[in-house]
Order: structure tokens, then C-alpha cells, then sequence
């Protein structure tokens, strides 16, 4: 039987033990917890203490969201790993695929920052609509504090650590019923993780770059700018394409930016607060593990039932933002 549609049929989600409240970020930098509630919406956010790691906390995701689903790692085809800031450069993907024991799963790493999870979700469908895969585990997860500059005040209060994995199945009704998924590389300087190095002689005649990765730089304003101009165009096309209009939409789940942000989409296309879910206030910006994180906690809550439909849009560094329509569960 050939299956040309996919449900998203299980979600997991886990994040370090640790939070670290506003109120202690005043004793690294000059903020307050007042300025920080009022800018972002954060409280508190989780860090990842040594030796957590970020496979650890993938892995614990994806086994909640592999037995929502009620199958086994040994089902799995495909894991696709959304995420920014590996444990490992060469990729996270395959030691998480061996912590499940996924022993038929292929496994690699995607790397687009906070969009990684609607870009991973479109890309996981590709493979099942084609008729390749059968079952695919997606998981976004970041542990950005091992890259945020903690004395810079404008950026060291954003971000938390976090992950979130949902199970994408073949199934006889296709549930993605529209995306849209932009990139704009020349506005790339607006948020970056680069990679500096310099000039060394390896022997002469030869000189290698030696180096290390930076730390999270952003142009706070631009980027503002860019969510809430952009974000609401691309869901506009997600919807046009699925066919459906705005006051179909169940719930949106953006990425878990900054309340504001939040706010200031669902206000341009007028969706009322009580359909959108939110919780920045608890973790903060964690980046690939943003939406997958909310949209488990809302199934867990019982927010979310089967054959709602959810708007979901990720945006950031590329810059690059895309949105998807779906419906939940098979
Ligand atoms: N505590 C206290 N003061 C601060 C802090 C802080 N943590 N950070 C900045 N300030 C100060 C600035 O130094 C500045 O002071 P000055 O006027 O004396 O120079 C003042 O507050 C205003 O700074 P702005 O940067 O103009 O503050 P703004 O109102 O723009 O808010 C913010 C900053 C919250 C970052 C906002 O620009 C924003 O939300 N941008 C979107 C950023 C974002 O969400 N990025 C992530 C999305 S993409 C991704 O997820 C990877």
C-alpha cells in the first residue's frame, strides 16, 4: 500500500533540571528582572550544567514522542536532528540514533537555527510523501548557553536550553496541509554564531585558519523587525496553499522568540490571545527546541486534540523563517 500522506502521531519534549530565574542574571550583567519581563516576556530559562548534553536531552524528548506514538525505535527510518549547536560538529544525530538503539534509522544533523523544526518537519514529510519512509522521528533541540556571550546584557537574557521531538508517520490522509519555508542571506549579519579564525603557517607556502567559534551576536532591532514583517506574510501563504483562512487555525505556534513578537503576529493577523500558545516566560529562546517544546506540553496539557489545526512558524538566523499548517494526529 502506497501511503503519500503523513500525521504527526507523538511529541516529546525535556529540559535541563536547572532554571536560572531573571533575578540572578542581574549578578553577571547590569539588567533587571522588570526590564527583562518587560522587553521579552522571559522569567526564567534552563541551563544545561556539565555534563548534561544536548544528545541526553534529545534522547529523553524522542522516547516520549516515539511511545505517544506508540512505536518502537526499531520502526524508525529516518531521525532528523534540527539544531544549531550540536555536541559534536561532525553531527549529534547518530549517537542519539544509537542511544534509542533506532538500529535501521538513518541519522543526520539539520542545521537552521530557530527555523530548524519547520524546516526539519517539511523536510521529514518529503521522505514520506515520496514513499521512502514510513516513520520519522524529528527533534529540535539547542543548548545556546554554551554559545551566549554572558556579559553581553542585550543578548545573554534571551536564550534557554531545551528539546522537543515529535514521530511523522505515512498515513492515508495527508495532515500537512500547507508550508511556505524563505531564506534571506543578505540580511545573515543580523544574527550570527561565527566562526573566527586567523592565518597560521602550517609549513611554508601553506597557512591553515585556526580558530574558534564566537559568541551569539544580534542586531536585537532588526531582527524584531524582520519576525514581524515576515512571519505573518509567510503564514498568509501556508494558509493560502492549505486552502484555509485565518479564523480556521486552532492554534499558533510560533517560535518561542519573545512574547512581544508573539503578541505583535498574532495581532497582524488577528488571531485572539486564547489561541495562542506561549511558554516563553518559562524557557526562554531555545531556538530548534522552541515549537516542538510548546506544542508538547499544550498536547500534554490537553490543549491540543486530534484534528485541530495548528499554524507554526519559525524565524531566525539565515535569516530564514517558513511556516506549516497541520492538522494534529492521524
Ligand atoms: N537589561 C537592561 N538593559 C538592557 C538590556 C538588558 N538585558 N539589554 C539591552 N539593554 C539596554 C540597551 O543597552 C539600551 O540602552 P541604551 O539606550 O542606554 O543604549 C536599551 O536597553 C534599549 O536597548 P534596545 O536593544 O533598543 O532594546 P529593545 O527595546 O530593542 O529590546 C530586544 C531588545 C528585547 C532584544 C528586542 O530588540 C527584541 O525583542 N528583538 C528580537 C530579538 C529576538 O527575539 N531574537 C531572537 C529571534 S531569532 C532567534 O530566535 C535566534
Amino acid at each position: 500500500m502506497q501511503n503519500l500522506g503523513i500525521a504527526i502521531t507523538g511529541s516529546g519534549s525535556a529540559v535541563p533540571a536547572t532554571s536560572l530565574e531573571n533575578q540572578r542574571l542581574s549578578e553577571l550583567v547590569e539588567t533587571s528582572d522588570e526590564w527583562i519581563t518587560s522587553r521579552t516576556g522571559i522569567r526564567q530559562r534552563r541551563i544545561a550544567l556539565p555534563p548534561e548534553s544536548l544528545s541526553g536531552l534529545a534522547t529523553i524528548a524522542s522516547r516520549q514522542a516515539i511511545s505517544a506514538a506508540g512505536i518502537t525505535p526499531a520502526d524508525l527510518d529516518l531521525i532528523l536532528l534540527a539544531t544549531s549547536t550540536p555536541d559534536d560538529l561532525f553531527g549529534s544525530a547518530c549517537k542519539i540514533q544509537a542511544e534509542l538503539g533506532a538500529t535501521k534509522a538513518v541519522a543526520f544533523d539539520l542545521t537552521a537555527a530557530c527555523s530548524g523544526f519547520v524546516f526539519g518537519l517539511v523536510t521529514a514529510a518529503q521522505y514520506i510523501k515520496t514513499g521512502v519512509y514510513q516513520n520519522v522521528l524529528l527533534i529540535g533541540a539547542d543548548i545556546l548557553s554554551r554559545w551566549v556571550d554572558w556579559q553581553d546584557r542585550r543578548t545573554c537574557v534571551l536564550f534557554g536550553d531545551g528539546a522537543g521531538a515529535v514521530v511523522l508517520q505515512a498515513n492515508q490522509s495527508d495532515r500537512l496541509l500547507g508550508f511556505s519555508l524563505k531564506s534571506d542571506g543578505t540580511q545573515n549579519h543580523y544574527l550570527n554564531l561565527a566562526y573566527n579564525g586567523s592565518s597560521q603557517e602550517l609549513i611554508p607556502g601553506i597557512n591553515v585558519t585556526k580558530g574558534t567559534y564566537e559568541p551569539i551576536t544580534m542586531n536585537g532591532k532588526e531582527v524584531y523587525r524582520f519576525a514581524v514583517q515576515r512571519v505573518p506574510e509567510v503564514i498568509d501563504k501556508a494558509l493560502f496553499q492549505a486552502n484555509l483562512s485565518v479564523d480556521q487555525i486552532d492554534w499558533l505556534i510560533l517560535h518561542q522568540a519573545n512574547q512581544r513578537i508573539l503578541n505583535a503576529v498574532a495581532q497582524r493577523l488577528n488571531i485572539p490571545d486564547h489561541k495562542v500558545i506561549s511558554n516563553v516566560a518559562n524557557y526562554g529562546n531555545t531556538s530548534a527546541a522552541s515549537i516542538p517544546l510548546a506544542l508538547d506540553e499544550a498536547v500534554r496539557q490537553g490543549k491540543i486534540k486530534p484534528n485541530d489545526i495548528i499554524a507554526t512558524s519559525g524565524f531566525g538566523a539565515g535569516l530564514s523563517w517558513g511556516a506549516a499548517i497541520f492538522q494534529w494526529g492521524r
